[in-house]
């Protein structure tokens, strides 16, 4: 793009949203400009923050006729670079961020309506300003979107009870690639109008539209939480247990998180102010949560009798029952603080899969020995949301490996994983979407008929590939 061409779009820019939505100086662009893993960098002539849905129509109506390229960000915490613009320089960022007004609450139709850029952590506390509760829960809450959350089909760790995003989303507004508004903000759970709409957009990365505003389902405001810490000799007891534990609890287990030791160390290592939740390390441990609309007192009882239970039985060897907040809070830490761990301590070669649960276990006896074969001296860091069949199978290099150098090795590593994956019927992809990390994996891992209507669509809503072009497809 010319700079003549570039001063005349930022001069149209500027006439559509004013000063306070503009970011030309390249320092007040750059926290823009790279992901939060810090693997992508990117360039633009300019990042633009819309003030509401309007301006985000004038802008993407102007993009379209200037054949511009848009990237959507949110919270930029996304782990597959899709938030981030390549480095030709002319592709427009569109921050959603100043888009943050929560528009409606229904504590009767149990809605919770806001602007596509208002932080996860706001839409819960907006939630329980009416006594209600919004359930999608992930270590980024406190920065990612909800915009974001939807255009990714976060998953997170409540999906075993609440499902994920997607399972949320009641009605979207999306202004799409010609700059028109889809209004498509109903709070029904009943609607047989036609093809599903709004479930195109979910999961769509920024590619199909750039979603402003949502509709999010409420739930009851769980009063009753229990913790519990277990410690166990193999991923096959641990898979036993969830069973166990969805027999014995039900809807009330709302979270089975794994880790495995060698990611529980890393996070003892590289976090402060934490400590080893049971006497002697395990090979695999399980954070178990229940909660309920209930007494306390009768929920810590029925985790106490099914943890009874799965000692008698051989299933696990060691269990810590959280007897207060504090140490539940503790014991959350440990879990949340993997992601930030993995970043101090090295760069990790990423796996976010997703399996049938029964094929969990053998799938990682398998992975261990093949990535071992392939890279002897990798450090296997699996821990994720086990409710779901969804590890997080990483493998850590040193801190002074670079990305670059480490091509070759991710490629094959990421082949040898994958393609277990697969034959277990798995997916490459679980909840972290597929960005500009899995896009060239894509073809490799879905049918061609997938593929095909994958491309027709894109084709039919964005004909110019003008939304964030390279990413997912
Ligand atoms: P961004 O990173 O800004 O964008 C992500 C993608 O969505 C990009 O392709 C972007 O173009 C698109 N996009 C963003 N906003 C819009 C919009 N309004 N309209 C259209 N497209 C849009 N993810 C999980 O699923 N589960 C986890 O447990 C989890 N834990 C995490 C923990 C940490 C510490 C971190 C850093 C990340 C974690 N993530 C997790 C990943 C990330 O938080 C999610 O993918 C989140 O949904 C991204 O939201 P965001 O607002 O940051 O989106
Ligand atoms: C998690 O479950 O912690 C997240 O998905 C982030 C990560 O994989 O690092
Ligand atoms: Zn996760």
């Amino acid at each position: 793009m010319s700079e003549v061409a570039i001063q005349r779009l930022i001069n149209k820019l500027h006439a559509l949203v004013g000063p306070a939505g503009l970011l030309t100086d390249a320092q007040a662009q750059a926290p823009y400009l790279t992901d939060w893993l810090g693997k992508w960098k990117g360039a633009t002539p300019v990042v633009v923050r819309p003030a509401n849905t309007a301006e985000t129509a004038a802008v993407v109506k102007l993009c379209s006729e200037t054949h511009t390229p848009i990237v959507t960000q949110g919270g930029n915490t996304g782990m597959s670079g899709g938030a981030t613009p390549d480095a030709s320089g002319a592709q427009v960022v569109l921050s959603t961020t100043r888009m943050n007004r929560v528009r409606a609450i229904d504590p009767i139709n149990n809605t919770l309506t806001v602007d596509a850029g208002v932080i996860l952590a706001h839409a819960h506390d907006a939630a329980r300003s009416v006594d209600r509760f919004f359930p999608l829960s992930l270590g980024a809450q406190g920065s990612c979107t909800v915009g974001g959350n939807v255009a990714t089909n976060a998953g997170g760790i409540a999906v075993l009870r609440y499902g994920n995003t997607r399972d949320l989303v009641l009605g979207l507004e999306v202004v799409l690639p010609d700059g028109r508004i889809w209004h498509g903000l109903r709070g029904l759970r009943k609607d047989n109008t036609g093809y599903d709409l709004k479930g195109l957009f979910i999961g769509s990365e920024g590619t199909l539209g750039v979603i402003t505003g949502v509709v999010l389902k409420l739930f009851a405001q769980p009063t009753a939480h229990a913790t519990a810490w277990v410690g166990a000799e193999s991923l096959d007891k641990l898979v036993d247990l969830l069973s166990l534990m969805r027999t014995r609890c039900g809807e009330r287990l709302t979270a089975f998180e794994m880790m495995t030791a060698a990611s529980l160390q890393l996070v003892l290592d590289q976090v402060a102010d934490t400590r080893a939740p049971l006497a002697q390390a395990a090979p695999f441990n399980a954070l178990i949560e229940l909660s309920d609309t209930d007494d306390e007192a009768g929920l810590r009882d029925l985790l106490e009798e099914s943890l009874g239970e799965s000692m008698e039985t051989g299933l696990t060897h060691d269990v810590m029952l959280s007897s207060s907040q504090a140490q539940t809070m503790a014991l959350w830490k440990l879990r949340e603080g993997i992601s930030q761990a993995q970043v101090r301590a090295g760069k990790a070669i990423k796996h976010d899969i997703a399996l049938p649960i029964s094929s969990l276990a053998s799938f990682a006896a398998q992975a261990e020995q093949d990535v071992l074969a392939c890279m002897p001296d990798a450090r296997i860091v699996n821990f994720g949301h086990l409710g779901d069949g969804n590890l997080h199978y990483n493998v850590l290099m040193p801190p002074d490996a670079d990305y670059d150098a480490l091509k070759q090795r991710t490629h094959e590593l990421n082949g040898v994983v994958h393609q277990l994956v697969t034959d277990y019927g798995g997916s490459i992809s679980a909840e972290h979407g597929v960005g500009q990390l899995r896009r060239d994996e894509l073809r490799i891992y879905k049918s061609p008929v997938e593929m095909e209507l994958m491309l027709r669509i894109k084709q039919a809503m964005d004909p110019n590939h003008l939304m964030n072009p390279g990413k997912l497809l």
